[in-house]
């Protein structure tokens, strides 16, 4: 905490360095929250996020920087509410703000029309834990007390079959994600809940009493 506290009090050349190199969280959210608006999209970014920190932790990777990605996926989806403006030119936004071009490119993967395919486990993380984490929010919602601890692997299973149930949420999208993985669905869906459940209240699915 210290070691934030006089990162940002150092002079102006360095912090821009360290602005260039490395985008913190602190600096995502902001960045979200200055493009978004919607309390809703907001919670859909924290999901994605969540997915992809716990992943992050069980491969061993980059949390901050699986997390961050995660939380920008869909930063500039209220100013771009067309494809393929959205992510296209958002990426531009994100490049002058500093977000690396690892994480841009990961952002733009997630949509199959911009032809950048996913390669890293990073980028196919995101887009097996996008689609996901909105249904289980989805499903969450419909839940006597619109709880994600009301959620298990079963649930979603019906769900996936439900063609009325959340028709945006693209069922082969979630199929493929745990395939490009290389994850079984089962044990994706339950890692996502898992992990969703862990920071139930902050995504606002902790439920009704
Ligand atoms: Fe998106
Ligand atoms: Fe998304």
């Amino acid at each position: 905490m210290e070691a934030r506290s006089q990162l940002r009090h150092r002079p102006t050349r360095l912090q821009l360095t360290h602005y260039s190199t490395r985008m913190d969280r602190e600096q995502a959210w902001e960045i979200l929250c200055e493009f978004t608006k919607s309390e809703s999209l907001r919670k859909h970014a924290l999901a994605v996020e969540t997915c992809m920190r716990a992943y992050a932790r069980h491969y061993g990777e980059d949390e901050e920087k699986w997390g961050v990605t995660g939380l920008l996926h869909d930063f500039d989806w209220e100013v771009h509410p067309t494809l393929p403006d959205h992510p296209v030119k958002g990426e531009p936004i994100l490049a002058g703000r500093g977000v690396s071009a690892e994480m841009r490119r990961a952002i733009l993967s997630h949509a199959d029309f911009t032809g950048v395919p996913r390669e890293t486990r990073m980028e196919k993380a995101l887009f097996a834990c996008d689609e996901l984490a909105g249904f289980l929010t989805a499903i969450s919602y419909v839940k006597p007390k619109r709880s994600i601890h009301e959620v298990d692997v079963a649930s979603v299973k019906k769900k996936m079959k439900d063609k009325a149930f959340a028709r945006a949420v693209n069922r082969a999208d979630i199929v493929n994600g745990a395939a490009e993985m290389g994850v079984e669905l089962e044990e994706h869906v339950g890692f996502c809940i898992r992990a969703m459940q862990e920071r139930a209240e902050e995504l606002g699915l902790k439920g009704t009493a």
